[in-house]
């Protein structure tokens, strides 16, 4: 396995408030870690800091061994790093299937060998239509979707993406469609194909069963640590 990633004492600050304080983390090749604490933890700031969108106020992050603590957020995408959002984010008046095309784009310099599934792009995606459940709706605009559905899609438009680490960010919240038991499977799926996933939650029971390890975030430190 090996590690993946490695995060060394990582910090962010926002004027005063300190989000992110001085975190350390490795992240296995190949596992799924479930990232855990209460609103207002640091969660999705870390996420923040590992897929490029926010620069860290220090310390640094490095991903298959080259530091890309700088790196652009597309830059990163490219590399093999995706991330999802807490609310929902496609493009409404794209279709279901345009939205998950999308994805490849980003993922168009990569080796042919990282595909996950299927000879080409067009059975890749129809792969990821099926598993997401998405394919009956796959001529719908986006913006007629559900909004469960469009965590869905959105999650879609990632695997699409062809990633080698996926930062999921409260996949379970704010929606039943995606019921706990699929999403379940599915990472599994997907982490069996080896796809390294860190998954935040702030319920710890929902991603228990599911992770290899638990690290736990409060006051934007990590208290439990997964070493
Ligand atoms: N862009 C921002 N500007 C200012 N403060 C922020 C920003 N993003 C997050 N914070 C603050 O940082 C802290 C951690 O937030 P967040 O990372 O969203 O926590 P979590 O995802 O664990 O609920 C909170 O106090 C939040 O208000
Ligand atoms: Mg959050």
């Amino acid at each position: 396995m090996g590690k993946i990633a490695r995060l060394e004492n990582l910090n962010k600050h926002f004027d005063g408030l300190r989000a992110v304080k001085e975190v350390d983390m490795t992240i296995e090749r190949g596992s799924v870690t479930g990232l855990v604490g209460p609103n207002g933890a640091g969660k999705t700031t870390l996420f923040n800091l590992i897929s490029g969108f926010l620069p860290p106020s220090t310390g640094s992050i490095y991903f298959e061994g080259r530091e890309i603590t700088d790196w652009s957020v597309s830059r990163r995408v490219k590399a093999g790093i995706t991330r999802t959002f807490q609310g929902s984010r496609v493009f409404s008046g794209l279709s279901v299937r345009e939205n998950v095309v999308t994805g490849t784009y980003s993922a168009k310099n990569r080796e042919a060998s990282e595909e996950p599934v299927g000879d080409g792009i067009g059975s890749r995606i129809d792969w990821i239509l099926k598993v997401t459940k998405l394919r009956k709706y796959e001529e719908f605009l986006a913006r007629h979707l559900s909004y469960g559905y469009k965590r869905r899609l959105e999650l879609a438009i990632a695997i699409a993406t062809n990633p080698k680490l996926l930062l999921l960010d409260e996949p379970f919240s704010g929606t039943n469609t995606f019921d706990l038991q699929e999403l379940t499977g599915l990472i599994k799926l997907l982490s069996h194909k080896g796809l390294t996933v860190v998954l935040v939650e702030h319920d710890l029971g929902s991603v228990a069963s599911l992770a290899d390890n638990l690290v736990h975030m409060d006051g934007g430190k990590v208290t439990i640590p997964n070493e």
